[in-house]
């Protein structure tokens, strides 16, 4: 393993993003969101992303120095095409023109198409949270062979489609923030567990041959387009594969964009589209109430006594809290994925130093 510090990892993914062509606040965006989740302690969508997004740029799926077009403006509701751009663009951007419109109306529903990968759903309702607004994200992801399959299906179907809710709090941290993907893992953690010679979780894998398994192997199989490899597994049985379905038909099918059926293209071009929902507590109410009354139900839940098997009971948020704390001064990195790193640098044109050097990674 190597332990990398945040910062150098920052500079790294900026250089490399310079290095496609991007513009200076360009490569930041991607780089404080690609840093900010291996902090909050999702490798799985850190800087292991960055290759992906060096083979977009180098193979024209993924437009650099683009920025979100409005192709609906009705007020409350507004729908951006991302056009390939990077997705850290296209989300800031999208949140910021959400909030704007929410400060104006109390909501705004933000549709955003066509947007390359946009990475981390969390990062974008903590946008909302620091401008105090409550916000709810629905996500479907294209490009590969599908990743997971329908509830009781041995074929995979739909992405791993992310769900993510948020409200925020006193500070700038939401008070509760639930992001997650509706496989029972995100296909970027058998990515690492793979990188890692790790085993995944039994039973959130289906075989080739229908059966439930723990080998990550498949899921890589099906990112490079082997469609007969398995699946991934929908979390909470068909309520996962439902809420997973939802997010296809209002992030894509409502918004123009492109759904995971096969008349859409899967030529490895990584495509988010996402709804967004986006509530100012303060056209409900009272801040200060509604924000008292969070702490005091999340007090409440928080003070639960443990189950016999368990040693605590955390709230939403809580796990990327404790990693930040954890990660402050530097996050572990496999060799596999430095090695990934240190050829997508080349591949972006950086070649006179060494990714090692660039990463500032210690051996261990
Ligand atoms: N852009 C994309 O296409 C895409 C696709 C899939 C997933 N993702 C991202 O992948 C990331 C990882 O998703 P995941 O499903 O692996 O996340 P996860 O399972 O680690 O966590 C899911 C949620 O559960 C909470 N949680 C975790 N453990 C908990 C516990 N013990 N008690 C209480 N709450 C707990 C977390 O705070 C989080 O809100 C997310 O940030 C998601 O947005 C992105």
């Amino acid at each position: 393993m190597a332990i990398v510090s945040p910062s150098s990892a920052h500079n790294f993914v900026v250089s490399v993003c310079i290095g496609l062509g991007s513009e200076s606040t360009e490569a930041h965006l991607v780089a404080d969101q690609l840093v900010g989740a291996n902090l909050a302690g999702h490798d799985s969508h850190g800087i292991g992303m960055l290759p992906s997004y060096v083979a977009g740029a180098v193979n024209g799926h993924l437009k650099v120095n683009q920025t979100p077009k409005i192709t609906t403006d009705a007020g409350a509701l507004v729908v951006f095409d991302g056009q390939s751009g990077f997705g850290q663009v296209n989300g800031y951007e999208a949140m910021n023109e959400g909030i704007k419109r929410a400060e104006q109306f109390g909501v705004a529903i933000i549709g955003l198409r066509n947007s390359y990968h946009i990475g981390r759903i969390g990062h974008w309702a903590e946008q909302c949270a620091v401008a105090k607004m409550a916000s709810v994200h629905f996500v479907n992801v294209i490009g590969h062979t599908p990743l997971v399959a329908p509830h009781g299906g041995a074929q995979s179907r739909f992405g791993t489609n992310p769900f993510c809710a948020a409200v925020p709090g006193k500070g700038n941290e939401p008070a509760a923030l639930l992001d997650m993907a509706t496989s029972i893992i995100a296909g970027g953690k058998a990515r690492v567990a793979y990188n890692r010679g790790d085993l995944v979780p039994m039973g959130t894998v289906i075989d080739a041959s229908g059966q439930l398994s723990n080998d990550p192997a498949p899921v890589m199989r099906l990112m490079n387009n082997d469609q007969d490899a398995g699946a991934l597994v929908a979390f909470g049985e068909h309520k996962g594969s439902g809420l997973a379905i939802m997010c296809e038909l209002l992030s894509a099918a409502l918004l123009g964009g492109e759904t995971s059926q096969p008349e859409n293209a899967r030529n490895s071009k990584i495509i988010n589209n996402m709804l967004s929902l986006i509530i100012d507590p303060s056209a409900t109410g009272e801040y200060e109430a509604f924000s008292d009354e969070v702490e005091r139900y999340l007090t409440y839940i928080a003070e639960t006594k443990p189950r016999s098997d368990t040693k605590e009971v955390l709230l939403p948020g809580q796990p990327e809290a404790k990693a930040r704390l954890a990660r402050a001064e530097g996050f572990d990195v496999d060799v596999v994925t430095v090695n990934h790193l240190s050829s997508a640098a080349q591949a972006a044109g950086i070649d006179q130093v060494t990714s090692q050097d660039l990463l500032g990674v210690t051996m261990q």
